[in-house]
């Protein structure tokens, strides 16, 4: 999605709930949870009504069922606002579009927070062969009949799922991630085997392998390039330089926010970068040139960039 707020133009990516069927019928449905520090999920909360014009580019990314790559066993790991793809995917077995069955294991820290639980139970209940879901609840007290208690383990994956035959798609936060690839790296399956939905923006790269600790504090001074205008703003080393540059109003082209798309693509003149090893999907090419992704890097120094223009 654009949104301007506040006079800034701000791009977030979002998973598409509905299938791609429903696209063909001219309509797209997002779940955009409320989040306590979310900046833009907030603003849309609090401005968007029915009617409200929205801006948004077309569906971009590789998190979908490819059936030349794809086992006919999808596995989707859920956590979350990150359980919407697996809708997207349930109702398009429904509709024919996928020949695939599907379980989903999806990690909600307490009942209240799960979402489409009615929808689920009914699709399950229709379609017993080919969709399952399996609510994997964190929190102390589980009422609901029939889900797991605790994490999204291996042996709970291995209790559900046939494993060595199962295609893995992961849509969740990142702390998520960080915790899941563990647990199937214990499968030692192909990489292409497993799926990964772009998570978004790192939320704590202070947390990332690699990151300097000691400049976490520190604000360096970027002196930026775009067409023929130059200007030099403050980053936070804490901050990507993607955040830097809409912070003093700059708008560069960025989708994806995790380092995936390359719309953000800028070359780096002189300085020093952290860039998020678990958000580097830079070509070789671009790394030998100096190219990086605003998205997914951090400043470590002061930097001169050049960076593209606004679509
Ligand atoms: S916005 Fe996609 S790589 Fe930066």
């Amino acid at each position: 999605l654009k949104v301007k707020v506040n006079g800034v133009t701000i791009t977030r990516p979002y998973s598409i709930a509905s299938t791609p069927k429903d696209a063909l019928q001219g309509r797209y449905e997002l779940t955009i949870k409320k989040e306590e520090h979310g900046f833009l999920t907030n603003y849309i909360w609090e401005n968007w009504d029915v009617g409200t014009r929205v801006e948004s580019s077309g569906p971009e990314g590789f998190f979908y069922y490819e059936p030349l790559r794809d086992t006919k066993n999808i596995v989707g790991i859920a956590g979350g606002s990150g359980i919407t793809p697996f809708r997207s995917i349930a109702n398009s077995i429904i509709d024919g579009s996928i020949d695939a069955m599907l379980t989903v294991l999806y990690g909600s820290s307490d009942e209240e927070d799960i979402i489409f639980y009615d929808e689920f139970q009914a699709l399950e209940k229709e379609n017993p062969d080919r969709i399952k879901f399996v609510h994997v609840l964190s929190c102390d007290v589980v009422s609901l009949e029939g889900c797991e208690k605790g994490f999204i383990t291996s042996e709970l994956i291995e209790k559900y799922c046939d494993v060595k035959n199962s295609s893995f798609f992961i849509c969740g936060p990142q702390v998520m991630y960080n915790f899941i690839e563990k647990e199937l790296a214990r499968f030692d399956l192909p990489n292409k085997r497993i799926r990964r939905e772009a998570f978004g923006e790192v939320k704590d790269v202070l947390a990332l392998p690699g990151y300097p600790q000691d400049l976490a504090e520190q604000t360096f001074k970027i002196t930026v390039h775009v067409g023929n205008l130059s200007k030099e703003i403050p980053a936070n080393a804490s901050e990507s330089v993607l955040i830097a540059l809409e912070r003093a109003n700059f708008a560069p082209p960025a989708k994806c926010r995790s380092g995936e798309c390359g719309f953000c693509r800028s070359r780096l003149v002189s300085g020093t970068l952290f860039i998020s090893p678990i958000s580097d999907w830079r070509r070789s090419a671009d790394k030998k040139f100096n190219y990086f992704h605003p998205c997914s890097s951090y400043p470590t120094s002061d930097l001169e960039i050049v960076i593209p223009r606004t679509l």
